[in-house]
C-alpha cells in the first residue's frame, strides 16, 4: 500500500451524538485518556473552564451550562488515529452541530440507560441518517439504576428504525452492575470501581456455559446472565458489517463512561469496524480520498477562539490528497489562490501547527473572513463538493444598537457573524435596523452577548413582527429586478448581497408566490 492509502485507511473521524447529561463529555474524556491525549480525567472539563475565562462572551456558557463552542480532537490508539469532533449539546446549537456531521465518517451515540433515547439523540439521529453516517450505540451509567437492557435495545429498533445486536451484555446493573459479557468475543469484562484507571479487568471463558462464570460472577448473577444473553443473541439478529456501515444496524455496548468501563472495547469497535474516510461526491465527479491531489471543505467557521488573536479559524475537512503546510490551495468559490501556511490542529483543545494533514483529517486555517461554510479548497480543479446543509431561519428579530455612538460598527459584527454562519443577516431597503434570523430563541441571546462583548456594540433584540424569510432568485436578472422594485418594501439583501423575501405573514408570503410565478422562493440558500 501506498502511504496515503495507509494513512487513509488507518483514520477514523468520528462525531459523538447525545443528549445533554446523557455522559458525552465524560465520555470524551476517557477516549482521550486512552488515546494518551490526556493525562488526567478531569482534563476536559478543566480546559474548557480555562477557555471559558480567556473570553467573556462564553460566561453565558458558563452560567447557563451549555457549550457553544466545537472543537476537534485527535488521537492515536490501536494502530488507528481517531479524529473526534465535538458536537454543541445544546438543541439551540444544533444547526452548528449537524454541519459538524457532515465532516464525519461515523457516529457514537451515547444514551442514559435510564432515560433510553431523549428528543436531541432523535433529532441528531434523523442528521446521520440523512448521510447513512453508521452509529455505535453506547448504553451509559450501566452503574446507575437503568432500565431493563431488553426493553432498551427495543427502544432503539423502534423509535430509530434501525436493526439493533449487542455487542455485550450486562451483568446486573446499578450497584450490582459487574461489567458485561463480551458477546463478539466471548470474554467476560469486569468493572472496576476505582477512579482513573484505565482498562477493564478481563478473563477469557469459553463461551456462557463455562463454569467459570459461576466462580467469578456468583452462582445467580452468573444464571441469570446465561439465560439474558442467550435471549438476546436468540433474539437480535448478528453483527453485520455491512448493514452497520449502510447505517441501518447498530452494534450496542453497554457500559459506563464514569468508571471507564467499555470504553476501551467501543475504541476496539470504532477501529475494527467504523468505515475509514469515504469518497465524496463533488458536483462534477467522486474524488476518492487516495488521489494524489488534495481537496476538501469548509464545514465550520469559528470567529475568536483565541482573544488575543482576533481570528477566525474556517475548520476544513481534508477529502483527499497530502496536504502539507505551507501549501497553497485554489478557493473554487472566488478563484483565488491560497496560501495555507499556517494551519492549526486541535490536539484536545490546544492550537498546535502541523505540517501534514491527510484525507480524514480536520484542519483550521485562520483567516480574515474569507472562507465561509461549504466553500470548497483543491489543489486547482474546478469542483465543488455540496454536502453542507443550510438552515431556514425560524426566528426573525430585528437588532439595533442601543449606544448611537458605536451604531455605524453594528454592521461590520453582523456581517462578520453571517460570514461565521451562527446567523442570517438581512439588511431591509427601507428602513435603519437589520433583521436577524436564526433557529433557536437561545441564539439571540448569545448574539446580545458576543456582539457586545467581542465588537463592543451593546445592542437589543426587538420583535420584527415577521413571518418568514425566502431567498428569491429567477431566470431572468429583469423578472427578478421588477418583483425586487414592486415589494421593495419587503426585500432585503442578506451578508453576501442576495435578495430575500420578509414575509409580514402567511397570506403574504402565498400572495407572493401566486402572484410572481417566474420567482422562485427558497427557505435556505446553497452555500458556493
Ligand atoms: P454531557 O456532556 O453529555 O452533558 O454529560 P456529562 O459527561 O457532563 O455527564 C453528565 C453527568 O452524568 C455528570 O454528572 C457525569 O459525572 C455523570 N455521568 C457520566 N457518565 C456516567 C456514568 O457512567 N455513571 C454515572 N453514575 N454517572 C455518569 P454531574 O453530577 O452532572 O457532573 P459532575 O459534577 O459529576 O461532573
Amino acid at each position: 500500500m501506498t502511504t496515503i492509502q495507509t494513512e487513509t485507511a488507518r483514520r477514523r473521524t468520528f462525531a459523538i451524538i447525545s443528549h445533554p447529561d446523557a455522559g458525552k463529555t465524560t465520555l470524551t474524556e476517557k477516549l482521550l485518556l486512552f488515546g494518551g491525549a490526556i493525562q488526567a480525567a478531569g482534563a476536559v472539563r478543566a480546559r474548557g473552564e480555562q477557555r471559558r475565562t480567556r473570553s467573556d462572551w462564553m460566561k453565558m456558557e458558563r452560567e447557563r451550562g451549555i457549550s457553544v463552542s466545537a472543537s476537534v480532537m485527535t488521537f492515536d490508539y490501536g494502530g488507528h488515529a481517531f479524529n473526534l469532533l465535538d458536537t454543541p449539546g445544546h438543541e439551540d446549537f444544533s444547526e452548528d452541530t449537524y454541519r459538524v456531521l457532515t465532516a464525519v465518517d461515523s457516529a457514537v451515540m451515547v444514551i442514559d440507560a435510564a432515560r433510553g433515547i431523549e428528543p436531541q439523540t432523535r433529532k441528531l439521529f434523523e442528521v446521520c441518517r440523512l448521510r447513512d453516517v453508521p452509529i455505535i450505540t453506547f448504553i451509559n451509567k450501566m452503574d446507575r439504576e437503568a432500565r431493563d437492557p431488553f426493553e432498551l435495545m427495543d427502544e432503539i429498533e423502534q423509535d430509530l428504525a434501525l436493526d439493533v445486536t449487542p455487542a455485550n451484555w450486562p451483568i446486573g446493573m446499578g450497584r450490582d452492575f459487574q461489567g458485561c459479557y463480551d458477546l463478539m468475543g466471548d470474554r467476560l469484562v469486569l468493572m472496576e470501581r476505582t477512579k482513573d484507571k484505565q482498562g477493564d479487568r478481563i478473563a477469557e471463558v469459553k463461551g456462557l456455559e463455562d463454569a467459570q462464570l459461576d466462580r467469578l460472577l456468583g452462582e445467580a448473577p452468573a444464571a441469570e446472565l446465561r439465560e439474558t444473553a442467550e435471549m438476546a443473541r436468540g433474539l437480535c439478529p448478528a453483527f453485520d458489517r455491512q448493514a452497520y456501515r449502510d447505517g441501518t444496524m447498530t452494534p450496542v455496548f453497554f457500559g459506563s463512561a464514569l468508571n471507564a468501563f467499555g470504553v476501551q472495547d467501543l475504541l476496539d469497535a470504532l477501529g475494527a469496524f467504523a468505515p475509514p474516510p469515504r469518497p465524496l461526491q463533488s458536483d462534477v465527479r467522486m474524488v476518492q480520498p487516495e488521489e494524489d491531489k488534495v481537496s476538501g471543505f469548509v464545514f465550520k467557521i469559528q470567529a475568536n477562539m483565541d482573544p488575543k488573536h482576533r481570528d477566525r479559524v474556517a475548520f476544513v475537512r481534508m477529502v483527499s490528497g497530502h496536504f502539507k503546510r505551507g501549501q497553497r490551495l485554489k478557493h473554487v468559490r472566488t478563484g483565488k489562490s491560497l496560501a495555507v501556511s499556517n494551519p492549526v490542529m486541535f490536539l484536545a483543545g490546544d492550537r498546535a501547527t502541523t505540517e501534514e494533514a491527510w484525507p480524514g483529517d480536520i484542519i483550521g486555517i485562520p483567516n480574515h473572513g474569507q472562507l465561509s461554510i461549504g466553500d470548497t479548497l483543491t489543489e486547482g480543479e474546478d469542483l465543488r463538493f455540496r454536502g453542507v446543509p443550510s438552515f431556514a431561519p425560524e426566528l426573525l428579530q430585528r437588532v439595533r444598537a442601543t449606544d448611537p455612538m458605536r451604531a455605524k460598527h453594528l454592521g461590520a459584527a453582523l456581517q462578520q457573524l453571517a460570514e461565521e454562519g451562527v446567523a442570517r443577516v438581512f439588511k431591509p431597503r427601507f428602513g435603519a435596523d437589520w433583521v436577524v434570523g436564526v433557529l433557536g430563541a437561545l441564539q439571540f441571546d448569545v448574539l446580545q452577548e458576543r456582539i457586545s462583548s467581542e465588537y463592543n456594540v451593546p445592542v437589543r433584540f426587538e420583535p420584527a413582527e415577521l413571518y418568514t424569510a425566502r431567498w428569491v432568485s429567477a431566470d431572468s436578472h429583469a423578472e427578478l429586478k421588477k418583483f425586487c422594485d414592486a415589494n421593495n418594501t419587503a426585500i432585503a439583501d442578506d451578508h453576501e448581497g442576495d435578495p430575500v423575501y420578509l414575509a409580514r405573514n402567511a397570506w403574504h408570503l402565498d400572495r407572493g408566490q401566486k402572484d410572481w410565478p417566474q420567482i422562485r422562493f427558497t427557505a435556505t440558500k446553497d452555500p458556493g
